[in-house]
Formats: C-alpha cells, structure tokens, sequence
C-alpha cells in the first residue's frame, strides 16, 4: 500500500484581517482568496456591473481583485493573508 499524499492537516497561526469593516479571523499561509471563502463572501469584485468571485485561482483572470491596505487590483488568489491586513470588496466598474 501507498503512503498517503494527503497534506498536513495542521493550520498555521490564527490571524486577523478586516474585510469591509468587519474583522475576520484566518489563518497565515493562506491566501486572501481562501479567507474571504471561508467567510461567506460572494462579490470579490465587479466588472461591467456583475459580481465575480475567483475563476482561475492562479493570477491571470483578476475576477478575484480586492483593495488592500488601499492598494486596488490586488490578487486575492496570489496574495497570503496578514494580520491587521484591511480588504475591500465589491469594487470595480
Ligand atoms: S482568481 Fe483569477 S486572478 Fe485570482
């Protein structure tokens, strides 16, 4: 029988970031992209007036962009969690 490939179950140290004026608490190592999920959030953004959410999960779509700590078009999907980090969502055209 094979050795388990499964990855480690263990989950880095708790953090918190601010998502839209609420505090949300995750967990370093994981992306921004993973926290707001976790939390229930359903519009990252919006294009043409449509909400989007992450689509490809690897840097090349920006339907997953969010403002952090003032900066817009940041990559949900590429860009780990900070603590004390502030996320904006719903932003776009
Ligand atoms: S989900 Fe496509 S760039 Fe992040």
């Amino acid at each position: 029988m094979s050795e388990s490939k499964r990855l480690p179950r263990e989950r880095e140290q708790a953090v918190t970031v601010e998502v839209d004026g609420s505090p949300v608490v995750c967990f370093a190592g994981e992306t921004i992209a993973t926290a707001l999920l976790a939390d229930g959030v359903a519009k990252f953004a919006t294009r043409a007036g449509e909400p989007r959410q992450p689509l490809c999960n690897m840097g090349t779509c920006f339907d997953c962009s969010v403002v952090v700590d003032d900066r817009p078009l940041t990559r949900a999907c590429l860009t780990p969690v900070a603590d004390g980090m502030r996320i904006s969502t719903g932003q776009g055209d």
